[in-house]
């Protein structure tokens, strides 16, 4: 049985060897009976890939183990262990040999640690040998097709390009990833991905046995949880199923690129990358891609954050159970108190246990109903109690008993419907001074506290209506780093009764405004129709909860009577539709252009991905990005925009949004995705790289459509006949090179052939490479069909 015929690697090792130059190694790749290895003895594959011998993980760590990693990466990553529950303590005495029954057996002071335990080796003929893939293969000296025993069958933590990782229907063993305990010890961990077992062509990861997160179904193509690895940037697989076994394989389309797959100590599969120019490995998938996602990660009493590092910190009042293993990325030992609970000792009477309040946090799922009527009953059943460790009250009671898991922080998104308040019982000595055990909110504080919270601000918003529809009453001042109700009548004065026109569109009307103490401001006088509302609505419930340099900042917005207005910063310097297409004498230069390219990316892909809930613009154009003094762009005009939970990858939207920019998938009345925003982004990158709109009637009625024939150009590699005649030819070639190849991947009609906004911004700034992309099959229909495209391109024009 062995998949690995020689033929197979050749092509991939050439083009490994290749990217690393041509420094053979001399070492041999082969262990023979007789011979041993030990000390800092080693065995180098043939082309001097991967080198096997002894070593010592981490920093600290003093234990040995076998292992294998890449010869030429100077950030060592070992991608097999031969003994990694097995350490032993020194290598001078240890030996690694072909023992006298053909086995390949590592032996410390003559006593053995560990074997490859294969019973059909008969005699000593049999060798061991290091091959390009990574893989260490057993076989009879006078047989090299047949593999005795190969380290592919018994992957540790990583798979590897052409590794096999499957079910073996007959005998039922399932190869299984399995993450490290912590980062300096490489002994079997709690995480864990492989093949379902029961046959289907899907793989799982597990914690510690218990199923957490799925690829999804195979369906030839892609899997159905994962439909960026088809994006052309990553990988291919070989899917073979027959009565015997089941598995896949995969290459990087890209094999001039070092990578690997490894189950990570954080739960994650990571799909990772060297990169030779910054001398380190980077990821480029993330599966799940939220750790706080996996199960109990940071133990019992922590609590997971994305925007801390690391993901998991203790809660208030406890520390780590142990440091040691929480500073190597082990916190699956959780927290401990650092003062026991009051309750427990009788003794002292005088300070009772007192509650310490964690807002915006996802509450843990094992909680227990009580039926009391109110907050104060609620508390006082969970003190009465010395094994209730928190309540929670909105209009139920819950209570938990024993230790918390699956804590969640949300604190600088939009918080999904889960979020809540947890009351966390605490000796009184741990609660921090600065909390208050009990706090009576004001409406004006209600607004301020609700700014990272969609939800929760729509229905304030609905509260401070329905309150002022009775009661009148002024606010305008400023709270800080939060949304302004701003009076109608101080709107007034500020735009100086709406005399200063920036720009018009469908839904409203934008006025130039200053506010009292002359800052600069963009007044949007919306439409009193439902659109106008509805605008309103989606405007304040996202880009009124993120924040972002690369998007434009809401000060605050006002309802008064049928009056809704939203007030924003001013962008001194317009839109990007202005500064591109219009006749300006001065023309933006290409680092300016290729700094707004890579601005606006990362502005949608912090929208897209980076708070807890995404947040699709729907409506990306030149007229939408806005630019600052200083040219940096920020992403406008969020009316279009819709919000979805992390639970929807897919939202059904009415067709909205203009055409030209629009993704195939939408105009086909089909769910959309962020993949819908990248579309219109690629759309938008071609007119900033030519300086000219996508589609143009020329004086004489013709109509051209530039994408197509840019797309035909990129593939040529003719890139400079892309640039804007008006920069002369001066640009960043490699910059333009980068640029031209994103903007026609984006534009793929397929989307999951389009990159997410993340990678997008990785492929701009360097650090990921692009293939070159095929052209746009779905460009020629939409050549037939100008007219449609055409009627479309009306635009907001100036600052909306
Ligand atoms: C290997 O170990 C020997 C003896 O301990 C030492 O002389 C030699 O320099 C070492 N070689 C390398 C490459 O570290
Ligand atoms: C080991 O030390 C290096 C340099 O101080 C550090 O970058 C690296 O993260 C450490 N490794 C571990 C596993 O702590
Ligand atoms: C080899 O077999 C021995 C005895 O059956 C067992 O204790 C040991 O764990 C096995 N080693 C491996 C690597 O499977
Ligand atoms: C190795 O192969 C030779 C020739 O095929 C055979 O005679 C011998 O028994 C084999 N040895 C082992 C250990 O399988
Ligand atoms: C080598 O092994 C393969 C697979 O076990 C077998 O088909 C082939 O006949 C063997 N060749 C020799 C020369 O024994
Ligand atoms: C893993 O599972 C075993 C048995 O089911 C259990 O004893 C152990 O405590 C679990 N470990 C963790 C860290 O959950
Ligand atoms: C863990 O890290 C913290 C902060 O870096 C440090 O204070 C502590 O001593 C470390 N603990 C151990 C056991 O290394
Ligand atoms: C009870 O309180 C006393 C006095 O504070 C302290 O010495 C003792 O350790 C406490 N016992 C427990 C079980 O917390």
């Amino acid at each position: 049985m062995d998949h690995w015929s020689k033929s197979w690697f050749l092509p991939l090792f050439f083009l490994i060897h290749f990217s690393f130059g041509s420094r053979f190694s001399k070492a041999a790749d082969t262990l023979y009976p007789g011979q041993s290895l030990s000390g800092n003895q080693t065995i180098v594959s043939q082309g001097g890939i991967f080198e096997l011998g002894f070593f010592t993980p981490g920093n600290i760590s003093k234990n040995f183990y076998i292992g294998i990693w890449y010869k030429q990466i100077p950030v060592r990553a070992v991608v097999w262990i031969a003994n990694r529950d097995h350490p032993i303590s020194e290598t001078g005495a240890s030996e690694l040999k072909i023992s006298e029954d053909g086995n390949l057996v590592l032996t410390q002071s003559k006593i053995q640690v560990w074997s490859s335990n294969v019973t059909t080796t008969t005699s000593s003929s049999t060798v061991a040998v290091l091959l390009d893939t990574g893989n260490l293969v057993l076989r009879n000296s006078s047989n090299s097709s047949a593999a005795l025993w190969q380290s592919f069958d018994h992957p540790t933590d990583t798979w590897l390009p052409n590794q096999k990782l499957g079910l073996n229907r007959i005998t039922g063993k399932n190869q299984l990833v399995t993450s490290w305990r912590n980062l300096e010890d490489p002994s079997t961990g709690l995480f864990s991905e492989g093949i379902d077992p029961k046959g289907t062509d899907q793989y799982f990861l597990w914690r510690n046995g218990t199923e957490y997160w799925t690829t999804g179904l195979w369906n030839g193509k892609i899997f159905a949880n994962i439909p960026d690895m088809s994006s052309g940037n990553y990988l291919s697989y070989v899917h073979v199923s027959n009565e015997r076994e089941n598995y896949f394989t995969y290459t990087f389309r890209d094999t001039s690129t070092i990578s690997r797959l490894v189950m990570d100590v954080t739960g994650q599969a990571k799909i990772l990358k060297w990169i030779e120019s910054s001398q380190k490995w980077l990821w480029v998938c993330l599966l799940p891609s939220d750790p706080c996602s996996v199960p109990s990660l940071c133990g019992a009493f922590g609590s997971c954050s994305l925007e801390t590092v690391p993901f998991c910190s203790c809660l208030e009042g406890f520390k780590p159970q142990s440091s040691t293993d929480w500073n190597l990325s082990d916190w699956s030992g959780g927290c401990v108190r650092r003062t026991p609970l009051q309750c427990f000792n009788s003794s002292v009477n005088t300070e009772k246990d007192v509650f310490l309040t964690i807002s915006d946090v996802h509450l843990p799922t094992n909680s227990q109903n009580l039926e009391v009527g109110t907050a104060e009953e609620c508390e006082s059943a969970c003190l009465k109690s010395c094994f209730c460790t928190a309540y929670s009250y909105s209009s139920t009671c819950l209570i938990w008993n024993g230790d918390l898991y699956d804590l969640k922080k949300l604190s600088n998104g939009p918080s999904n419907r889960d979020s809540g308040v947890l009351y966390l019982r605490l000796a009184a000595s741990d609660l921090p001074s600065k909390h208050g055990q009990t706090v009576h909110r004001s409406i004006m504080i209600i607004i301020g506290a609700v700014a990272g919270s969609a939800f929760c601000l729509l229905a304030a918003v609905a509260l401070i209506w329905k309150f002022q529809s009775r009661h009148p009453i002024g606010l305008s001042e400023e709270i800080k780093g939060s949304l302004v109700l701003f009076r109608y009548k101080n709107l007034v004065k500020a735009t100086n009764n709406f005399s200063e026109k920036l720009g018009a569109g469908s839904f409203g009307t934008v006025y130039k405004g200053t506010l009292c103490d002359s800052t600069l401001v963009a007044v949007k006088r919306l439409g009193r129709t439902g659109q106008g509302e509805k605008q309103f609505r989606a405007e304040v419930s996202t880009i009124g909860q993120v924040r972002h340099v690369n998007l434009v900042g809401l000060r605050g917005f006002c309802f008064e009577g049928s009056e809704r207005l939203l007030v924003y910063d001013y962008m001194p310097n317009g839109s990007l539709g202005s500064q591109l297409f219009q006749k300006k004498s001065k023309i933006l230069d290409w680092t300016t252009r290729f700094q707004i390219a890579l601005g606006t990316a990362r502005g949608l892909a912090y929208l897209h991905g980076h708070c807890r809930d995404c947040i699709i613009h729907c409506d990306i154009k030149p007229e939408n990005i806005l630019l600052d003094s200083e040219f940096s762009p920020k992403v406008a005009d969020f009316g279009m925009a819709k919000l979805i939970g992390r639970e929807f990858s897919r939202v059904l939207t009415t067709m909205r949004g203009t055409l030209g920019y629009l993704a195939p998938e939408w105009i086909s009345g089909l769910a959309i995705t962020p993949k819908a925003d990248v579309y219109s982004y690629g759309m938008m990158l071609l007119e900033i790289i030519s300086g000219r709109r996508n589609a143009e009637v020329s004086e004489d009625g013709d109509i051209s459509f530039f994408p197509l024939w840019a797309a035909s150009k990129v593939k040529e590699d003719k890139i400079l006949s892309l640039l804007d005649y008006r920069l002369e030819g001066k640009a960043n070639v490699d910059e333009l090179r980068r640029a031209c190849r994103v903007a026609v991947w984006c534009i793929q009609g397929e989307e999951s052939h389009r990159p997410t906004m993340s990678l997008v911004v990785q492929i701009l700034e360097g650090v990921s490479e692009v293939n070159m992309p095929p052209i746009p099959k779905q460009l020629y229909s939409l050549v037939e069909n100008q007219e449609d495209m055409l009627s479309s391109t009306a635009t907001f024009g100036g600052q909306t």
